[in-house]
């Protein structure tokens, strides 16, 4: 699978995934620069904060995640999301081919 991604400095990248990973896995593997995932996936840095379109077919944020989502810099309500809690899917990878839309 690919996911499609748009840097800090605008550049729209492919990025390869497979199910069960979780999107800071995928972005630190791609070596996308943004997204450092210090804590490894303990929702305990919110360094690997993206935005995903307000559509994406993704679960809601736990209290846990929504709590360190309050430390996420530049923070947008509806967007924000912590990358290493929303899990690679086919049905996620389909959605973004389908809807042409990126994570930023
Ligand atoms: Fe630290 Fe996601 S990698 S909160």
């Amino acid at each position: 699978y690919s996911i499609p991604f748009t840097t800090w400095d605008d550049h729209k990248v492919m990025v390869d995934a497979k199910p069960g990973q979780n999107l800071m896995e995928v972005a630190k593997a791609a070596g996308l620069p943004s997204i450092e995932g210090i804590c490894g996936g303990q929702l305990e840095c919110a360094t690997c904060h993206v935005y995903l379109p307000p559509t994406t077919p993704v679960h809601p944020p736990t209290e846990a995640e929504e709590d360190m989502l309050e430390y996420a810099i530049g923070r947008k309500e509806g967007e924000s999301r912590l990358g290493c809690q929303i899990q690679v899917t086919p049905e996620l990878v389909e959605w973004f081919r389908r809807e042409g839309k990126d994570i930023k």
